[in-house]
């Protein structure tokens, strides 16, 4: 139950100068605790009303009071105070978290409205470093978050898979590749030759004219340059999977850049007609400096077309193909102006969708760990932290819980956890450092520590027997009356209105610090209070709390992708 908007119903009965839906909009939570539960400022209505908003407040105090919901209601300098009934309260949100279990949290805010989320769009032919970390899980989160609120969202991975680079590696390819070779290690081998061709071609230039020459040979589709190039996208797309697999990543389409590469003829002449282009030295540009922004090139002197027309083509694709609310981008603020750039040329074609276009952007991970650290100037692949994450991991679990069953399957979701997770904890803006010694830690702020929690719930209800069907009528609410009780329940009353947060900042951290609030309060309560106690009706309602936070913290878990063994 949302307290939130059974306040909003009270006060519109006896509020006529607002609508319901601004009322809504004012609950909030007092920031002084002593203060009460939820608070409406009554500010807003001296004008209308003509009386001081104490005046204001006073009187609606005498008219919403006796209301079970409270247990008293107050007026504080303007300020309407409700505190809660906590038995009352306790008793609605644990029924309610146990009679829906796993949907628990979850809104039709979405009514099924059309969410593009695109993300991680790494290159082919190129390593899945750990700066592709970001986006990848930034973006599989909010695609879990906006599903949970009801949305219809579709997942895609815009694959760089097009681009002069390819003349180039095919070039590479027929002078130097071994196909064994590069079958046995393909992204290590591609890079090799790849990187081979940037040296060589300083001392012979004509190579980078062999490899444009290759390159539109491949947007002609020649059927030897076609087939190269699908060797080369089928080979890193094997290892990415793998990557996406340790991960639990999936996407619904992978619809890359090459995947535009028909449709660019439309766009360009949409441009050319709508005026928007203009010849500069026989290339063509959009002219955006009335706007602040540098020119955007959308073709080159040899008419070969470029990553942002391509974006060109996709936004306008997917607008005619899926119809969507809203097109969100996860990419790293590294391209922030790219996407200003194609965004406005977007709204200059008369398209105003435009404003439902967005960059999600985020800052830099670097790594801080020496385990980690390579010679300067090399990548560290992904998919090797997260190898060595479950390694130790395995370590850990074989130190202290050797006789734990299926240890590989619990060192893959705990390593990998941990991982994600500490990407996840740390709002997108902000640059952080990678650690992996701070990430699988079992007591700070990580994924170990919340999963441990969830396993530590999972415990005491195995050591309880059968609560598959805790008898709701049967508990005694009031018994839960002490402090840690009532913030492990205040916690849970939250969920939905922190998903909704998350979802509107793009911001699955905000979910991430909650499940870690969630769990160290659980385990204050822990401490605080024996659970399996001879007093039957004692028992019983601490069992409820424990069930309630199980399947609360498996939920916000998963919205951050990770998994909730129930042993570890
Ligand atoms: N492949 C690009 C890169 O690695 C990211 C693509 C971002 N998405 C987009 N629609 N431009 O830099």
């Amino acid at each position: 139950m949302d307290y939130k908007i059974s306040i909003a119903k009270l006060l519109s009965g006896h509020i006529d100068v607002l609508s319901y839906e601004e009322i809504l909009g004012l609950v909030e939570h007092p920031k002084n605790k002593e203060m009460g539960d939820f608070a409406f400022p009554c500010f807003t209505l001296a004008k209308a009303y003509r009386k001081a908003p104490v005046k204001i407040a006073d009187e609606l105090k005498v008219q919403v009071e006796s209301n079970e919901l409270f247990e008293s209601v107050s007026s504080v300098a303007g300020f309407l105070n409700f505190k809660l009934n906590q038995e009352h309260f306790v008793k609605t949100i644990l029924t309610e978290v146990l009679t829906l279990g796993a949907d628990y949290g979850k809104s039709d805010i979405g009514q099924h409205k059309k969410v593009i989320v695109e993300y991680s769009s790494v290159n082919i032919a190129k390593p899945f470093h750990m700066g592709h970390i970001r986006s990848t899980m930034i973006g599989e989160s909010l695609n879990r978050i906006y599903k949970f609120l009801g949305y219809d969202t579709v997942a895609i991975n815009h694959l760089g898979d097009y681009g002069t680079q390819f003349g180039k590696l095919i070039v590479a390819y027929k002078l130097w590749g071994d196909k064994a070779v590069i079958e046995a290690d393909p992204i290590n081998e591609l890079l090799k030759i790849y990187v081979r061709f940037h040296n060589e071609a300083e001392e012979k230039p004509e190579l980078d004219d062999e490899a444009r020459a290759w390159f539109t040979k491949l947007e002609n589709g020649d059927a030897e340059a076609v087939e190269l190039w699908t060797m080369f996208k089928e080979m890193s797309l094997k290892v990415f999977d793998r990557v996406y697999g340790l991960l639990g990543v999936t996407f619904d389409s992978y619809a890359g850049e090459s995947f535009y590469s028909d449709k660019m003829p439309a766009i360009l002449s949409e441009l050319r007609t709508k005026n928007i282009v203009q010849k500069s030295e026989g290339a063509e540009i959009v002219d955006l400096e009335p706007y602040g922004l540098p020119p955007a090139l959308i073709t080159k002197k040899d008419g070969s077309s470029l990553y942002l027309t391509r974006d060109l083509a996709a936004a306008k694709y997917r607008k005619d193909h899926y119809n969507f609310d809203k097109n969100i981008y996860v990419v790293g603020g590294a391209q922030k102006l790219h996407f200003q750039q194609w965004f406005k040329i977007i709204d200059l074609m008369g398209y105003d969708w435009s404003k439902d276009c967005i960059h999600v952007e985020f800052g830099m991970v670097s790594l801080e760990d020496g385990s980690l650290s390579t010679r300067k100037g090399q990548v560290v692949f992904l998919e090797d932290v997260l190898q060595k994450a479950i390694e130790q991991t395995r370590s850990i679990i074989n130190e202290k819980n050797p006789d734990l069953m299926n240890k590989e399957e619990v060192a893959k979701q705990v390593g990998v956890g941990a991982v994600v997770f500490q990407e996840l904890y740390t709002s997108r803006n902000k640059d952080y450092s990678f650690s992996l010694e701070k990430t699988l830690s079992f007591d700070g702020e990580t994924g170990p520590y919340v999963q441990y929690t969830h396993a530590r719930a999972c415990s005491v209800l195995r050591k309880a027997g059968n609560t598959e069907n805790l008898m709701l009528s049967e508990i005694d609410f009031s018994k839960l009356d002490d402090e840690a009780s009532k913030e492990v329940v205040r916690l849970l009353s939250k969920y939905n209105e922190i998903v909704v947060i998350a979802h509107r900042n793009y911001e699955p951290h905000t979910v991430a610090r909650f499940v870690v609030e969630l769990a160290q309060n659980f385990n204050r309560f822990y401490h605080d209070n024996s659970i399996l106690v001879d007093d039957e009706a004692v028992k019983l309602a601490r069992l409820a709390i424990v069930k309630a936070v199980k399947i609360v913290i498996e939920s916000a878990l998963n919205l951050v992708c990770l998994e909730a063994p129930e042993q570890m």
